[in-house]
C-alpha cells in the first residue's frame, strides 16, 4: 500500500513501507493547506528535489533544519548546494540521472530524465520506493519517450504527472505520458497554482480515458491523501 498526500503544485508526501518521501517540497505554495512547516503532520525520511526552480526546491532546506532525521536526495550540483546551505553534508545524498541509489532495506531512488531546465545541474524526475511499490514523480518536464523506459523497467504503481501546460506537459501530453508509462494510477500535478498553469485535471482525465483507459486517474485536492494498492 502506498499513501500519497498532495500539498498542491508538485509537492507530495508519499509513504511506502513505513518510509516517508517528501517530493518537491514547496509546502508553502499558494494552494497548500499547510502554512507552518512545523505542522506538516508527518516525519519525512527523505526529501527528494527534482530541480532547483523555486517552486520545486521550495522549503527543502528549512524542512531539513526542522526535521532532523530527514535526508535530501538530488542531482550532484543541487545536492551540494543544499549541503552548503544546511551546513551538513552527511544529510544529503547526491546522485545523477539513471543511477539507482540504494537507501537500504530494499528502498531506492532513481533520478530520471526530464526535458526542462534548471539553474544548476540537470532537471530530473524521480522514481522511488521499493520493488512492487514504486512511484514516479515526473518533476517538470515535456513529454519524452524516455518515459516508456521508466514504465517498462520500474512499473510504477502511480505516476505523478505535470499537466498545467506552458512550462510543462499539458493535459494532452501528460495523457500520452500515461499511455507510455502505463502506471496503475496517474495523479495530475503542477496546475492551477497560478493562472498561467492552465491545464485542467478533468481534461487530463478525459484524454487518458481515450489513450490509456486502463490507467486510473485520481484527482486530489490540496491537503488530500489517498491510499493506493
Ligand atoms: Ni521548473
Ligand atoms: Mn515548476
Amino acid at each position: 500500500m502506498v499513501k500519497v498526500k498532495w500539498f498542491g503544485h508538485s509537492a507530495f508526501a508519499v509513504e511506502v513501507g513505513g518510509k516517508v518521501f517528501l517530493v518537491d517540497p514547496w509546502i508553502t505554495n499558494p494552494k497548500s493547506p499547510v502554512k507552518d512547516l512545523s505542522e506538516l503532520g508527518i516525519e519525512p525520511d527523505y526529501i527528494l528535489v527534482t530541480h532547483d526552480h523555486g517552486d520545486h526546491l521550495g522549503n527543502a532546506v528549512e524542512l531539513l533544519k526542522l526535521y532532523k532525521k530527514a535526508k535530501a536526495v538530488a542531482i550532484f550540483e543541487i545536492a551540494n548546494q543544499i549541503a552548503e546551505k544546511l551546513g551538513d553534508p552527511n544529510r544529503v545524498i547526491d546522485g545523477n540521472i539513471g543511477g539507482p541509489i540504494q537507501l537500504g532495506d530494499g528502498f531506492f531512488v532513481v533520478l530520471t530524465t526530464a526535458t526542462h531546465s534548471s539553474s544548476s545541474g540537470s532537471p530530473t524526475g524521480v522514481v522511488f520506493g521499493r520493488e512492487g511499490e514504486t512511484v514516479y514523480h515526473a518533476g517538470d518536464t515535456g513529454l519524452t519517450y524516455d518515459m516508456k523506459l521508466v514504465g517498462e523497467l520500474y512499473k510504477p504503481l502511480v505516476a505523478l504527472l505535470p499537466i498545467g501546460g506552458h512550462y510543462t506537459m499539458g493535459p494532452r501530453e501528460a495523457a500520452k505520458a500515461a499511455e507510455l508509462i502505463k502506471p496503475k494510477y496517474a495523479i495530475p500535478m503542477h496546475y492551477g497554482t497560478f493562472p498561467v498553469l492552465w491545464g485542467r485535471p478533468e481534461d487530463f482525465k478525459n484524454e487518458v480515458a481515450k489513450l490509456a483507459p486502463e490507467v486510473r486517474v485520481v484527482i486530489l485536492s490540496p491537503g488530500e491523501e489517498v491510499e493506493l494498492t
